[in-house]
């Protein structure tokens, strides 16, 4: 299989992460692109229309994407623990935990680009603080059900790592941590998991 991803993008970090988790890191060649919203990448474009990162291509050929379906087709792949719960509940929490999690990146590399790619002068503060406020209440909701996690590492868990990840790596000076040590703490533990380490952001 072949990942297309930047070793800056969180969504493509989720992949890569599940890759590791679930032992099959050594069948998928990951191929480091770039992505802009405003230059076309023409290679992407020909495998997704979107021009987004992750892309994975198939064995059979197949191209899949976002985060989430990619994720979950490699989950399918492997006899280890599951890292999408198969029915009832606890599917439920997994999936909705994972939309949590992608929201609040939405949100955090929305306003990554509004920073880093839109002229200063046409900037929009208002818009740019609607934005830190999904980011605020996203992880607030985070930091209140960290507790209940345990040990698990799913796709809910693995999703909200790779939130705190780019937090630190792009907005590191707002300092999510000051009013969550819970989440705190909890992202200090599973940073240690080899999966996490191998694809800290750079
Ligand atoms: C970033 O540089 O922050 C970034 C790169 C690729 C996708 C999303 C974000």
């Amino acid at each position: 299989m072949k990942l297309w991803h930047n070793p800056a993008s969180p969504f493509a970090r989720k992949v890569r992460i599940v890759a590791r988790e679930t032992g099959l890191s050594a069948r998928i060649t990951e191929i480091g692109t770039t992505v802009s919203p405003v230059k076309v990448n023409s290679e992407l474009a020909r495998s997704n229309p979107l021009v987004k990162i992750p892309v994975l291509e198939t064995d059979d050929g197949e191209t899949l994407y976002d985060s989430a379906v990619i994720c979950e087709y490699l989950d399918s792949l492997h006899e280890n623990t599951q890292l999408f719960p198969a029915h009832g509940a606890m599917r439920w929490q997994a999936l909705r935990l994972q939309a949590l999690g992608d929201g609040i990146l939405d949100a955090a590399v929305l306003s990554r680009y509004e920073l880093a790619v839109r002229p200063q002068p046409l900037q929009w503060m208002e818009w740019l603080q609607g934005q830190q406020a999904k980011i605020d209440g996203g992880l607030d909701a985070l930091a209140q059900e960290a507790g209940s996690w345990g040990r698990g590492f799913g796709i809910g868990q693995i999703t909200a790592a790779c939130v705190l990840g780019y937090l630190d790596f792009r907005f590191a000076d707002r300092n999510w941590r000051a009013t969550r040590p819970q989440l705190a703490a909890w992202f200090a533990d599973v940073a240690q998991r080899p999966s996490v380490s191998a694809t800290v952001p750079a």
